[in-house]
């Protein structure tokens, strides 16, 4: 069985979304690993709650990037990961990882790339004015938000309430993210 590490910062619905699909059997992989740099970040607990090891790590400890993501890389190579999913891991990745683990690493970004990149991706397509908003499922690269898109799913809303917007759109997320991850697992 394939075998999943995913990064998250902070909620990790993205998180639960995969493990959840994972253990129901609808992905056919396995959520090794729950990569986080935060602690006390409630995608900890959601790891906890799916039995999935988590490696919470504080990067000032470590003198470089590199350094961290040499730890985090050596850990995945200890499991075997096949597929590496950021789910809200606000850290662009380095060259330690991408040297090992390129072109095996997605991230899930709330907008229709390469329109709205950055941390805040849907207030700033809300206040634009967008009517047709969006998720992007990408391969990483160094740049923020840059690497070939593998997947992309249209939210069209016209409304004026983000909270619902946002809703919406992360719904959007849970779905295209699992559909993704199955197909690329393949
Ligand atoms: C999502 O909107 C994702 O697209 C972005 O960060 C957010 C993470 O949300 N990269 P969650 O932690 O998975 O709930």
């Amino acid at each position: 069985m394939k075998k999943l590490a995913i990064f998250a910062s902070g909620n990790g619905s993205n998180f639960e979304a995969l493990a959840a699909a994972c253990q129901s059997g609808e992905i056919d992989a396995q959520v090794a690993l729950c990569v986080c740099d935060k602690a006390g970040a409630y995608v900890i607990e959601r790891a906890a709650k799916y039995g999935v090891e988590t490696l919470v790590f504080n990067p000032k400890a470590f003198g470089s990037k590199a350094e961290f993501e040499r730890m985090i890389a050596d850990k995945m190579d200890s499991l075997g990961i096949d597929l590496v999913c950021l789910a809200g891991y606000m850290r662009i990745i380095g060259e330690e990882m991408l040297s090992r683990y390129g072109g095996k690493i997605i991230n899930i970004h709330p907008s229709l790339l390469p329109a709205f990149v950055g941390a805040h991706a849907i207030q700033d397509a809300f206040e634009y004015g967008v009517k047709v908003f969006g998720v992007t499922i990408h391969y990483v690269d160094q740049t923020l938000d840059g690497g070939k898109i593998v997947a992309q799913v249209a939210v069209p809303y016209e409304g004026s309430d983000i909270d619902e917007l946002e809703a919406m759109i992360h719904k959007a997320e849970h779905r295209l993210y699992v559909d993704t991850v199955n197909k690329l697992i393949k």
